[in-house]
Order: structure tokens, then C-alpha cells, then sequence
């Protein structure tokens, strides 16, 4: 157990993401990482594919650093088990808050954390809020850890849900967009397959270049004069695009923080 710096609970679609970005990046070894499942034969086969340690229930009790992966509700069954007064514990369970897990886990040493769904891409926006016990080297480690697997935000714990509203939903409005932009192309007489592809290679471009330039002037350059991108704008304004995506992301921030306030957080 002494090599081991990150036990990782909770190796699924998230997890498994930061796991893989942190040995992608070097941040750790895979002879620092170990994992736990409560399945032996599924703790096995996780170990087994991500080339790390498999943690038994003692050596999980004793993790000095503890990444809480699982789903919200997996958590009370999870906590006695990695319930230490010492250890330092990252969450990114959505809707549990640090002070929930340092009640149920007898540590104060908490962060958590919001990723989003670029982490299994390396481009996530994930945002950080520390207690204010997590000591200078915990802040650090969770900073380096999920740099690995995209840029990091660190926020006050209340604006986590505003987080949620537009880096987390985000994605599914973005798409939404784009099928729409596709059905346009497909009404204006394109192919199905091309009209999603040009969809795609338009937000494509359309991020690269924000990179470097606000909305506004992007917006700016491609609307020349009488053109025809500012008669698609108007478009847009006619029928509220910009109404529609604020309230979106006011709407999933409030889903948010109802769902939280359902787990009890
Ligand atoms: N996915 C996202 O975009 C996203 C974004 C932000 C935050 N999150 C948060 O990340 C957490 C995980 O979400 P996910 O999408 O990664 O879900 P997931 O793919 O279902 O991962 C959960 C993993 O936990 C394992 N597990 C279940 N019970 C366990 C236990 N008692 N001990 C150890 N491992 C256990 C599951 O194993 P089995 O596969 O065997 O069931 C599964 O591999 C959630 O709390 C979610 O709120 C997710």
C-alpha cells in the first residue's frame, strides 16, 4: 500500500477518464494509483485494464488520498470504508457538498470537483472548491490531476451549480444546435450525412477561433454588410436564440441545486 498516492473508488465513465488523463500525463505512475470495487471479479478486470493496483477493503481503509468517483447514491455504502480522520478526499460526485463528505467521512481535508465531459478528451472544464482545511499540497494535487485532463476553474462551492448549468448541460444544448443547424441544411436541400458534417465542422472552427476572439467579434467578422449572415442573425433574434440558451443554462443551474437539495447535501 506505501506506493500508492491516489485511490481511485468509482473507476466508470468519469473516474476511468481522470485516471487515464493522470497516467496520459505523467501526473502519476500506474504503480501509484490504485482502484476499489466492492466486486472482486469487476475489481480484477478494472486493475487488470487500466494497469494499476487492485485495493482491498484494508488497504482502501488506509488510503492517505482518496478520489470519490461513484454515482451520488453509491455514496453512503462507500463512506465507512474509506472513513479516516487523515486522509484527503476529491470528489466529483454532482450534488454532494464538501461538507457533506467531511461529515460522512470524519475528514475535513475535502475538494470537489466538476468535470465535464471533455475529460475523456483532455479538454475538460472542471471546476474545483476546496474546504478550507485541504491543506496547500491537496489544493495542488487536485489542480494537477484534473489539469491532466483539461483546464481548471477553481469557484466558490455555491457557484457549483451555475458550473453544472453551462459547462456540464452545456454540451447537450451545443448539440442541440448543431442538429438544428444540420435539419437547416437539410431543408435548404444538403444530404443528411453532409449537412451534419458541415454542422460539425462549423462548431469545430467556430471554437478554435474563439480561442483567440470573443463571440461578439466573430460575430462581427462573418456578418459583413447586406450579407447573409446577418439576415440568418436576425433570424435568430426574431425567434430569441439568445433568450432560449440564458434561460437553458438558468434552468439546469436550478435543476442543479434541486437535485442536490433531494440528496439531502
Ligand atoms: N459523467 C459525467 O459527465 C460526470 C460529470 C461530472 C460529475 N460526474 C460524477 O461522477 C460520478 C460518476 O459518474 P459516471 O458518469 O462516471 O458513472 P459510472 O460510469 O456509472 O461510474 C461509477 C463507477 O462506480 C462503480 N461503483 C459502483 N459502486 C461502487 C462502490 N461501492 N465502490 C466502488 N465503485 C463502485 C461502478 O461500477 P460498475 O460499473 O460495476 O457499476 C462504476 O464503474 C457521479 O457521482 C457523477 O455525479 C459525472
Amino acid at each position: 500500500m506505501s506506493g500508492i498516492r491516489l485511490a481511485i473508488v468509482g473507476a466508470g465513465k468519469m473516474g476511468g477518464a481522470v485516471l487515464q488523463g493522470a497516467l496520459r500525463a505523467e501526473v502519476l505512475q500506474p504503480d501509484e494509483i490504485g482502484i476499489y470495487h466492492p466486486n472482486p471479479r469487476r475489481l480484477a478486470e478494472l486493475a487488470e485494464r487500466y494497469g494499476v493496483a487492485a485495493l482491498d477493503d484494508d488497504a482502501l481503509h488506509h488510503a492517505e488520498r482518496v478520489l470519490l468517483a461513484v454515482k451520488p447514491q453509491s455514496f453512503e455504502g462507500v463512506a465507512p470504508l474509506v472513513a479516516q480522520r487523515n486522509a484527503s478526499f476529491l470528489s466529483l460526485m454532482a450534488g454532494v457538498t464538501a461538507r457533506t463528505i467531511a461529515r460522512r467521512v470524519g475528514s475535513q481535508r475535502v475538494i470537489r470537483a466538476m468535470p465535464n465531459l471533455g475529460a475523456s478528451l483532455g479538454i475538460s472544464a472542471t471546476a474545483l472548491a476546496a474546504l478550507p482545511e485541504a491543506t496547500a499540497e491537496d489544493r495542488s494535487m487536485a489542480r494537477t490531476l484534473f489539469g491532466a485532463v483539461g483546464r481548471v476553474y477553481e469557484v466558490r462551492e455555491d457557484l457549483f451549480d451555475a458550473f453544472t448549468g453551462l459547462a456540464g448541460s452545456g454540451p447537450a444544448f451545443v448539440a442541440v444546435v448543431a442538429e438544428a443547424l444540420a435539419d437547416g441544411g437539410v431543408r435548404a436541400g444538403l444530404d443528411r450525412d453532409t449537412a451534419r458534417d458541415l454542422a460539425r465542422q462549423v462548431l469545430l472552427a467556430t471554437s478554435r477561433l474563439l480561442e483567440t476572439k470573443r463571440p461578439g467579434e466573430l460575430k462581427d467578422e462573418v456578418a459583413s454588410a447586406g450579407g447573409t449572415a446577418i439576415a440568418g442573425i436576425r433570424a435568430l433574434e426574431r425567434h430569441r436564440l439568445r433568450f432560449a440558451l440564458i434561460d437553458a443554462v438558468e434552468q439546469a443551474t436550478e435543476r442543479a441545486a434541486a437535485l442536490s437539495e433531494e440528496d439531502g447535501a
